[in-house]
């Protein structure tokens, strides 16, 4: 089969169409991929090449194609929305209903099966699956509980984007921070995650939903999908402009969809006494937090909370993001601003390193 492949760390994908993809296993199931969108934590894996050869693409959608051994909820030509974490349904974490405490599924950012294995190869030598989806390819087989069915006549093409962004985004709002109606909220950065946290934050109907981005096209998105606010953070103090937009208080949650150490010490300057930060981008791996810990966590009691993939339960979740879109209040086609075959897969990270946009998905069979 074709994909675009990761063959050295920071290099461009190349296309190539000698994959092999195995038949799937007992509780696999073998996936048509349509439609792929383009995360950062695609180009965090690309520029670190923790392990090549790999398939990127973890925010995809798809036809079942082939069902292996015990797989029963699902039937060949059901479309489905994949996700990067299919809990295993059977350990503590999953007995709690928290498919991101799975420890089977966070074998994930091992780009393998849970026994080392993988299902795709070439030449006779394994090829990775990138972050647990590998969809930058015609073809992927990955655990059923991580293909979610969604109903026949949804387009593919917008529903890819609940894989990653908007599970994330939206159970960043819904499930970890549970912000309340009335509430007021920081977001900074506005690509595809941010995009799905005001959208969240809109829906979960929050008084302020002030939003922070240097680039204005992804203000402007930002602002058609809800925000209140605007901050250019390249021109304004972000705390000290949310201090005198919440009357000097503060805000109840600020939100880091950047990926920075540095950002989130400052989300937690920015919310009030007893206010929430919820750290969803990626920091690099060598960036640390300095926090004045008695003074912020004890006096002010400020909370500081983790974030994998919206703590979603995929068969919960995703339909109910699909309800939202369809009932008119989750507006996934303005996170979709560009559409690229997958042979243009590395103009379309180029674009997501520019900011141009918000999200490109790929046509995987265009
Ligand atoms: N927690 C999770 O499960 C999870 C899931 C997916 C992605 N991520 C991470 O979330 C982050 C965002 O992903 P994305 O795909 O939306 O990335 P993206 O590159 O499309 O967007 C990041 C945005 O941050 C903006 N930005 C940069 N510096 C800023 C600053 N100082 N203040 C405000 N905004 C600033 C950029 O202009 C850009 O618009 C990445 O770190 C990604 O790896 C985390
Ligand atoms: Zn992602
Ligand atoms: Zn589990």
């Amino acid at each position: 089969m074709r994909a675009a492949l990761l063959t050295a760390g920071g290099s461009p994908l190349e296309i190539v169409d000698d994959i092999d993809v195995e038949e799937p296993r007992a509780n696999e199931v073998l996936i048509r991929v349509s439609n792929c969108g383009i995360c950062h934590s695609d180009t965090t894996v690309q520029d670190g090449g923790y392990s090549v050869p790999t398939i990127l693409g973890h925010e995809a959608s798809g036809t079942v194609e082939m069902l292996g051994s015990g797989v029963t909820h699902l039937a060949v030509g059901d479309h489905v929305v994949l996700t990067p974490l299919a809990p295993c349904g059977h350990c503590a974490g999953c007995a709690r209903h928290e498919a991101t405490e799975c420890g089977e599924a966070l074998s994930f950012a091992s780009n393998a099966r849970p026994d080392g294995s993988t299902p795709f190869s070439r030449g006779g030598n394994p090829v990775w699956r990138g972050l647990g989806v590998g969809a930058f390819a015609e073809f992927t087989v990955l655990p059923a509980s991580g293909a979610v069915r969604i109903e026949p006549d949804i387009p593919l093409d917008v529903a890819c984007v609940i894989g990653c962004a908007v599970q994330t985004g939206v159970g960043a709002v819904f499930n970890t921070a549970e912000v309340e109606r009335g509430a007021t909220v920081v977001v900074m950065g506005l690509g595809g995650l941010g995009a799905a946290i005001v959208s969240g934050a809109a829906v979960a109907g929050a008084s302020r939903i002030i939003a922070s981005d240097p680039a204005e096209g992804r203000r402007e998105t930002a602002s058609s999908l809800g925000a209140t606010d605007l901050i250019d953070p390249t021109s304004d103090d972000l705390v000290s402009t949310v201090m005198d937009l919440t009357g000097g208080q503060g805000a109840d949650y600020a939100f880091d969809a950047v990926g920075s150490a540095a950002l989130v010490e400052q989300g937690i300057n920015s919310t009030r006494v007893g206010g929430t930060t919820v750290m969803v981008g990626a920091s690099p791996i060598e960036e640390s937090l300095t926090i004045g810990a008695a003074v912020l966590f004890m006096t002010m009691q400020k909370r500081l909370l983790g974030c994998l993939l919206g703590a979603c339960w995929p068969s919960r979740d995703i339909p109910l993001m699909l309800d939202l879109w369809r009932t008119g209040r989750l507006d996934l086609e303005r996170f979709i601003s560009h559409r690229l075959p997958l042979t243009d897969v590395n103009d379309g990270i180029a674009k997501l390193h520019a900011t141009d946009g918000v999200r490109t998905v790929l046509d995987i069979a265009g």
